[in-house]
Parts: structure tokens; sequence; C-alpha cells
């Protein structure tokens, strides 16, 4: 969003700051607490949200040169993502054509001598393009071989307002207009182009994927589960709730607000003095706070169990090992407090749901995130 938007939000905060209320929907929802433990919806939520639906994989400044790739299976299906010596990105299934192995196994990187993928297993190459160029012993050994068509399997990658996605099948397609739902309106002035990717943590969970994500949708929480680490920071049950089609964005005032009281408008700095959590559906969060962001993307594993990589994206690469060590602390803290005390509750609040007891989980009219995750599954699952 540009400035006039955040602008205008900042005073929607100091409003509800004033009234002591955040923005809510029309109604409390109630979910029946077997869509968390379902088997048979489990399948349908991997088949239709992860397979069949574009994915958010991260903000362009994830490969910023000729010959970087960035490589994920957890959506079931091996996905390999190169940027191309024009510029541009293709996406291909990651399974080489002749028995089937990942061409890379690291998760991110340079492709070799920046122009092509050699199996690690037999040793057959593709260019950036995807096409097979080299068999070691091919003449002898797969004589006859058709090779224009034995290339790796394309997938459909858009790259548009400095976000990256991409869809798993094959055999589907996708309008990134319509995934994105206006939400660049919001985003496209936060930089998601040129920033510095520090790195990504990986954390496995034993608890639904839902859970994972509910916990990113409200703030209603802070003041009692984070009383002295994100409750010091920043209003409880305070927000501002946008919706931008199947995605939400919420803004969240510091307690620092009210200083603004004292600065004439066009003075006013909002990332100073507001964050914002953006749900990318189905299982994305970007929080953008001060002068950088985060990503959240969480990925069902089985009912029982999710995963989630949490990456940091700073303005400016670390101008030296002690800058560096800034950061990577701080990235560690933060992820230390959604492990410790957000993972830490959620995952009892798993075991409760499954415990066989016929109930509803509720979600009030403060929950306006939790809300819309829940509207949007039911809206595409039934
Ligand atoms: S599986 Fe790739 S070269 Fe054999
Ligand atoms: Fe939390």
């Amino acid at each position: 969003m540009q400035r006039p938007g955040l602008i205008q939000e900042i005073k929607t905060l100091m409003e509800l700051v004033a009234n002591k209320t955040t923005v809510m929907t029309d109604s409390v929802m109630e979910i029946d607490v077997n869509e968390y433990s379902n088997p048979d919806q489990f399948e349908r939520e991997k088949l239709e949200l992860f397979r069949n639906y574009a994915q958010f994989v991260g903000p362009s400044c994830i490969l910023p040169n000729p010959g970087d790739y960035f490589t994920f299976d957890d959506t079931g299906v091996p996905i390999l993502i190169v940027r191309t010596a024009e510029g541009g990105l293709n996406a291909f299934v990651n399974i080489c054509s002749h028995r089937g192995a990942p061409l890379t196994e690291e998760a991110c990187g340079q492709a070799k001598k920046g122009k092509m993928f050699s199996c690690p297993y037999h040793g057959w190459s593709y260019n950036l393009e995807g096409d097979l160029i080299g068999i070691p012993f091919g003449n002898e050994g797969f004589p006859g071989l058709d090779r224009s068509t034995l290339g790796l399997k394309k997938l459909q990658i858009e790259e548009k307002y400095g976000m990256i996605f991409v869809m798993p099948n094959p055999e589907k397609t996708f309008d990134i207009d319509e995934v994105l739902g206006g939400i660049q309106d919001r985003l496209s002035g936060f930089g998601f182009e040129d920033h510095y990717y520090l790195g990504a943590k990986q954390v496995h969970t034993n608890f639904s994927w839902k859970l994972n994500m509910d916990t990113f949708h409200e703030y209603y929480h802070f003041e009692f589960l984070h009383p002295n680490s994100i409750a010091t920071m920043a209003y409880s049950n305070i927000a501002n709730y946008l919706q931008y089609g199947r995605n939400h964005s919420m803004g969240s005032p510091s307690l620092q607000i009210n200083d603004l009281k004292n600065v004439s408008e066009e003075e006013w700095q909002p990332r100073e003095y507001s964050s914002y959590v953006n749900y990318i559906f189905p299982n994305t969060v970007i929080f953008v706070v001060n002068d950088h962001f985060q990503t959240w993307r969480v990925y069902p594993i089985s009912p029982d169990r999710s995963v989630v990589y949490h990456s940091m994206f700073i303005p400016n690469k670390p101008k030296d090992a002690a800058e560096q060590k800034t950061f990577e602390d701080y990235f560690q803290m933060i992820n230390d407090v959604a492990v410790a005390e957000d993972y830490g509750l959620v995952d009892k609040v798993h075991r409760g749901l499954q415990a066989g007891i016929d109930r509803k989980v509720i979600i009030g009219r403060n929950e306006p995130g939790v809300q819309n995750m829940h509207r949007q599954l039911h809206d595409i699952l039934g």
C-alpha cells in the first residue's frame, strides 16, 4: 500500500486505541472440531489447497541473480525454481527423467556454472530451460533415446509485484491477479524485490497445519500468551482488518502510536508505529515490521503434523560479521518466541481437539483473520 493508505490506517488505529476496540466481523463463527482431525478432510486439503492451488514461494529477492535456484517439496510435488539468464523464472518438477532423483538436494543455491543442473545420481544434465543436454555414456547406454521429449516437466510460475507463485500440479494453471485478489495494493511498496534474504528456519510441529496458521491471524492472545514479549511492543486485541480476495491484511499499532499526536502528519513514518500481518491463502503469512519483513510458510504433513519455514528479509546485506550476528540473533529470538510461547501452547490445543470430544471451536467477532481463513477453506472444500 502506498503512503496515503498507510497514513489513513494509522488514523484508524489511533481511533481503535482511543476506543479500546478492534475491527470486527458481524457474527461469531463456529467450526466443527472434526475439521481439524478428519483424515478424509486432510487428504482433500492436501489436494485442493496444496496441489491444485497456486503456492506463494517467496518475495522476488530470494532469487536475485541468474542461475539462482530454490527448491521445496512440501506440497507433495518436488519443485525446482530457477532465475534465467534473461531475468525471468522457470519452475520444474524436480524429478530427473532417468530414474527420478531430485536435480539438487539443497534448498537453495546457484546452478552449476550458473547455467545447468547435473543430476547427483548418474549425471544427466539439464539447462535452465529444463532441456536434457547431456547423458553420460549416452550413445552406448541409451541408443535411440529421443532426448527432446525428456526435458524436465514445466510448472506455471508467475512473478508480479515482487512476489513469486507456482502451481504444483503440471495439469493446472492459475491467474496471478485472481490469486492476489488486490493485496498488491497493500504490499507493493514494501520492497519485496530488493531486500536481502538472511535465511530460513525449519520447525516441525506435532499439530495440524491449520492450528499452526490460526495462531497468526489474531491479536487477541497477546496480553495473555505473550505478556513479556510481544505485548511489551504491540497492543493486544487492537487491529485493522482488510480483505483482498481470499487473502487479508491486518495492521496493528505499536504501543508508541500516540506519540504521533505530537508530530505533523507529513512527517509520520507509518512503519515505525504499526506492523502488518498479511495472509496469502492458504498457508503463508508475510509479517512486515519496521524496516524488514518475515515470511512464515506452513505445510501439512499429516493431520497431526506440520512444518513451517520462517524466513527473514532485511533491507541490506550485513556490512560485517558483527552486523550479521545482530540480525541472526534477532531472527532467532523471534523464532524462539513463536516456538516456546505459541507452538508450546498450540501443541496442547491439538491434544484437546484430538480427544474425541464432540464440540465446536468458537471464533469471535474480534478474530476476523481466523474467520477468513476458515471461510475460504469452507468455500473451496465445502
Ligand atoms: S536419476 Fe538422474 S541421472 Fe539417473
Ligand atoms: Fe502468538
